[in-house]
């Protein structure tokens, strides 16, 4: 084994995806911190050395001895429970990044890659949108834009090597489906399996940059290997967005289904449009491979299987 990276939030979506991606390049030796509230168990892949544990605890700093790379997934990041609970949400998103990145420090590690998010640019006008236009108005955002204000100061004061990724719309295999408002993808894909009315917020107009969850890992790759994205921050998206309406309309297609959703009024909060300039992440080689109906054909056929084994 090479290296040794640590992944918080490795029982969520991205983190466990990011786990497989790594424990397959077969060099390195990958530890998981996640205290289970979102993520879940079976979701962590085998080979993980998994710990329970909070963020927001000191119990994590022996786990981060030996440790090369951190990805800083954990979060609370549902932007309806963010703006429900204020508090809870700077506990987790503030003070639990700011324990990792202090775990991070006293380790001595080499690099840490923390999750920011597009929920930045909500107040900007800008589309497509570069890293400049930082406009946070949701609590979720702001929470998000603290971490950068930290990673900024432990680059300063304690030389911390971070990369941000402001991800999109991720999607792909173990989306969260079991929230109360599951991620669109796995909402539509798992109502139309079962026959049901699948239910759109506002009036499914708004407009979203997906990406697929590989095509991120293989910027999450590039962030370990690749020097020039240290001190950087990145858009994660594929520069093309769809309304929700389409995404419905092309998940319908591919089940075959002509069930109608039902419409239910819009969530706080959330930006009508979204849409990355992913061109500094271009600039250093990255650029979105999977197509839209190639990544919801996977997905599909992660939930059929899914619910064949009775989980969903
Ligand atoms: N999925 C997306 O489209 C998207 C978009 C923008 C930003 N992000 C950011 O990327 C990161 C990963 O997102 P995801 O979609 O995998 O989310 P997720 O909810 O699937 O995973 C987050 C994980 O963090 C864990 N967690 C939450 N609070 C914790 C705590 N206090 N201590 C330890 N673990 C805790 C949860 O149990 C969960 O397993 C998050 O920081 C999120 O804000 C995601």
């Amino acid at each position: 084994m090479n290296e040794t990276i640590l992944i918080t939030g490795v029982a969520g979506f991205i983190g466990s995806n990011l786990a497989d991606r790594l424990l397959r390049e077969d060099r390195y030796r990958v530890i998981g911190v996640d205290n289970l509230s979102y993520g879940v168990k079976e979701q962590i892949p085998e080979g993980v050395e998994f710990h329970k544990l909070d963020i927001r605890s000191k119990e994590i700093y022996p786990i981060f001895k030996d440790v090369d790379y951190v990805f800083h997934l954990a979060a609370k990041n549902c932007i309806s429970d963010c703006q429900a609970d204020p508090v809870e949400t700077a506990d987790i998103n503030v003070v639990g990044t700011v324990n990792v990145f202090e775990a991070a420090r006293r380790a001595n590690i080499r690099k840490l890659v923390y999750a920011e998010s597009s929920a930045l640019y909500e107040g900007s006008q800008k589309l497509p949108t570069p890293e400049s236009e930082v406009k946070p108005q949701s609590f979720y955002a702001v929470s998000k834009m603290s971490s950068m204000l930290f990673a900024e100061a432990y680059a300063r004061h304690h030389r911390l090597q971070t990369t941000a990724l402001r991800y999109f719309c991720v999607y792909g295999l173990r989306q969260d489906y079991r929230r109360a408002i599951p991620p669109v993808f796995s909402a539509f894909i798992i109502k139309l399996l079962k026959g049901e009315q699948p239910m759109i917020y506002g009036s499914g107009e708004k407009r979203r940059d997906f990406i697929h969850v590989d095509d991120v890992n293989e910027f999450h790759l590039m962030c370990i290997c690749d020097d020039r994205t240290t001190g950087k921050v990145f858009n994660l998206g594929s520069g093309v967005n769809y309304s929700i309406n389409e995404i419905y309309e092309v998940i319908a297609r591919l089940l075959n289904s002509t069930i109608k959703p039902i419409f239910k009024p819009d969530l706080p909060g959330e930006a009508i449009v979204n849409l990355a300039d992913i061109s500094e992440a271009k600039n250093i080689g990255w650029s979105p491979k999977t197509g839209l109906e190639e990544g919801l054909r996977s997905s599909i056929d992660f939930i059929r299987e899914e619910m064949r084994k009775g989980r969903v």
